[in-house]
């Protein structure tokens, strides 16, 4: 029946590969849920950064409804996908659905979500509403493994430093790409930068993670141009090797909700005659340590 909540003990957790992504099975997100079951999920994303929950049909009123479970949601730079009617509600649609503007291959980049402000969010939810047959997949890299796996030198090199994050960053490769226009330094200005550390730490887990990205990772404060850049690449490289790296292939209701502080994600290519339409909700975070 409808509103009844959920039990936990239909809940089933098996590990993907690698093991930081997994799938859960049982709970309908479309009803509430109860204390236990959501306990239960609030464990998995725990242990797990990215939780696959397949088979869910959402409106987006259920989304946000589920959503609000982990945390005060919030909206996003790009005002133009918002959702009309859900400002909390981000719609990443070819076709412009909701009366959202159109996005091509939005997110193909590495990066984690929002790190050019000063409290980037901590996680992100997403519902693949419509997805192509083939393509569009999501990849998800395990920054904690990739920080543990660091030789204990360039472990060292980064104990207390930071980075510059900033969306002007990303908006200048964008120019660079040919897909925006150039703006000038003044219509610039509202992109500020933000400094966090270059390895966080977790507070629930004490997991330290690396947290620097292709998007929006300017460069390492008060290191020389040069020195700042290599360090990057050479993270950035490291970081998306294949032994740290999921690939979650779309199915259409599925649910991926991924941490922020953990992980780096990036969208592929896809068809573009065919259509994409995903649901993305975003769930605040505090200033990272
Ligand atoms: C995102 O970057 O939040 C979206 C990823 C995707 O559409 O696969």
């Amino acid at each position: 029946m409808a509103g009844e909540p959920v039990s936990a003990l239909t809940i089933d957790l098996q590990p993907l590969e690698p093991p930081f992504a997994a799938k859960l099975s049982g709970p309908d997100l479309s009803r509430p849920l109860d204390g236990a079951t959501l306990d239960a999920i609030r464990e998995a994303w725990r242990r797990h950064p990215v939780v696959v929950i397949p088979g869910q049909e959402l409106s987006p009123e259920q989304q946000l409804a589920y959503s609000r479970n982990f945390g005060t949601l919030r909206g996003h730079t790009v005002t133009s996908l918002l959702h009309p009617q859900y400002p909390e509600l981000l719609v990443l649609s070819n076709r412009g659905r909701g009366g959202t503007a159109p996005i091509n291959n939005g997110g193909a980049y590495w990066h984690s979500d929002i790190t050019y402000e000063w409290e980037p969010p901590m996680g992100s939810i997403l519902h693949g509403v419509i997805v192509p047959p083939g393509g569009g997949d999501t990849l998800y890299a395990d920054m904690c493994a990739a920080y543990e796996a660091l030789d204990g030198e360039t472990k060292a090199a980064l104990e207390g430093v930071t980075a510059i994050h900033t969306y002007r960053f990303r908006y200048l490769a964008m120019v660079a790409e040919g897909v925006r226009p150039a703006r000038t330094e003044e219509q610039m200005a509202e992109w500020i930068e933000v400094e966090h550390p270059v390895v966080r730490t977790i507070a629930e887990t004490g997991q330290r993670a690396l947290y620097v990205n292709e998007g929006f990772t300017a460069r390492i404060a008060g290191w020389p141009e040069d020195e700042s850049r290599d360090m990057l690449d050479k993270l950035l490289a490291h970081t998306v090797e294949a032994r740290f790296v999921y690939r979650h292939r779309w199915q259409p209701g599925d649910v991926v909700m991924w941490d922020n502080r953990r992980t780096l994600h990036r969208a592929t290519e896809y068809d573009l005659t065919q259509e994409r339409t995903m649901h993305r909700t975003t769930i605040s975070g505090v200033r990272p340590v």
